[in-house]
């Protein structure tokens, strides 16, 4: 049996608040907005995986976190735009700090040794508002939305119409929460 996974920042409740502001002020758009509780970075795209791949991947994640975890990291997502195939209204951001360079690297960099095909294209922040919507020229957000990393998570995808998306796991990404030493 498989589960369609990916690697993500989830965002806590004042970011995902910020970003439901953002779809509000929206022109119109026609498409199918994304669950306010679905709403998400995806680091890695695992695709349909086995559970033997899962735990491997599980193990990755584990090794990437302890190497990022040293350094304070955050994403600020400051501007929307769309891709235009396939026809996505995204809220990303114009800068990629090191750190998270340096998290989705680790991970792309062990993937493969579990059996992941490479990811081949360059990594491109954004989190989905809105699918099958007409496009819209790249903007700056008025108010950013500053988004501290101290946590990446490993999500399934449910399907369903529209299919959703479950936590299953959770590693922390700072210090703080993630060290039992000094
Ligand atoms: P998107 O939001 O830009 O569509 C779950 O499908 C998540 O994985 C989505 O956030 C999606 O990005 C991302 N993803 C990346 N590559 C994908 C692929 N080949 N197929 C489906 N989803 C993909």
């Amino acid at each position: 049996m498989t589960e369609r996974l990916f690697f993500a920042l989830w965002p806590g409740s004042a970011q995902r608040q910020a970003l439901e502001q953002v779809k509000r002020e929206l022109p119109r758009h026609g498409g199918r907005e994304t669950h306010p509780d679905d709403l998400h970075v995806t680091l890695v795209f695992l695709g349909d995986v086995e559970p033997q791949m899962r735990s491997c991947a599980e193990r990755v994640a584990e090794q990437a976190a302890d190497r990022v975890r040293a350094a304070p990291c955050g994403l600020t997502l400051d501007r929307i735009g769309c891709f235009p195939r396939p026809r996505i209204l995204w809220c990303g951001a114009s800068e990629r700090q090191p750190p998270l360079l340096d998290l989705v690297g680790a991970l792309n960099q062990a993937l493969p040794g579990c059996g992941f095909v490479p990811e081949r294209r360059p990594f491109a922040p954004h989190v989905t508002l809105v699918r099958n919507a007409c496009p819209l020229p790249v903007r700056d957000l008025e108010r950013p939305i500053v988004w501290p990393m101290e946590e990446f998570a490993l999500v399934v995808t449910e399907s369903g119409a529209p299919p959703r998306y479950r936590v299953l796991r959770r590693w922390p990404l700072t210090r703080e929460a993630g060290a039992e030493g000094p």
